[in-house]
């Protein structure tokens, strides 16, 4: 017999329908306006050349997540467990068959842990090298190289993300 939502350790989520934690929740929700701001963050270059503002708004972005990583990762560490909160969903396959759950998390890790030095390479490598005010210069081509790659990575970070929260919250 599992234990009711409300005496799991941490504290519930806002999302009706989820039996995730408040943490999981804000990071659920945050990720469909991070994806959509680097959007608009990577367009405001290529379409308007307006790089002063790009660079604004990626590092808003970049300190924004590392904020949420620092705070997720408190959470799910040492106060929550999300595997009791995932016990009801179907996909856990606590005997048998596939454990879904798991499989979409570590699909999930595979490009998340990247992403994440991904980003801190990308903006302490621009930091470094395009000049301040930015512009294009010696250092663009690497830039767009990296850049786009960990652009893609957030993205999937993203998808990844979201397809675990359901399987193992919602389910
Ligand atoms: C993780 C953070 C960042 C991401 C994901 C990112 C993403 C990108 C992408 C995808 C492009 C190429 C656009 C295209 O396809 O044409 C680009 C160009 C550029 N970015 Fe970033 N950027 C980031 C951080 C920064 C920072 C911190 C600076 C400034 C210090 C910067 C300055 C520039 C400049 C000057 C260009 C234009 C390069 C050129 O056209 O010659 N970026 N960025």
């Amino acid at each position: 017999m599992l234990p009711p939502l409300a005496e799991l350790p941490g504290l519930d989520g806002f999302l009706p329908g989820s039996r995730a934690t408040i943490m999981l929740d804000v990071v659920f929700v945050a990720m469909f306006a991070v994806v959509p701001l680097m959007g608009w963050g990577i367009w405001l270059v290529r379409a308007r050349r307006n790089y002063a503002l790009h660079k604004r708004v990626q590092l808003t972005l970049g300190i924004v997540l590392l904020l949420a990583v620092a705070a997720f990762e408190i959470d799910m560490q040492f106060i929550s467990d999300w595997r009791e909160r995932a016990k009801p969903s179907p996909y856990f396959g606590a005997s048998e068959g596939v454990n879904w759950v798991m499989r979409s998390l570590y699909i999930h890790l595979f490009f998340a842990i990247p992403t994440a030095f991904l980003w801190i390479f990308v903006i302490v490598q621009a930091l470094r090298k395009i000049p301040n005010p930015p512009r294009p210069c010696a250092y663009s081509r690497p830039h767009m190289f990296w850049a786009r790659l960990a652009a893609i990575e957030m993205v999937l970070t993203a998808v990844t993300g979201w397809i675990f929260y359901c399987l193992a919250f919602v389910a």
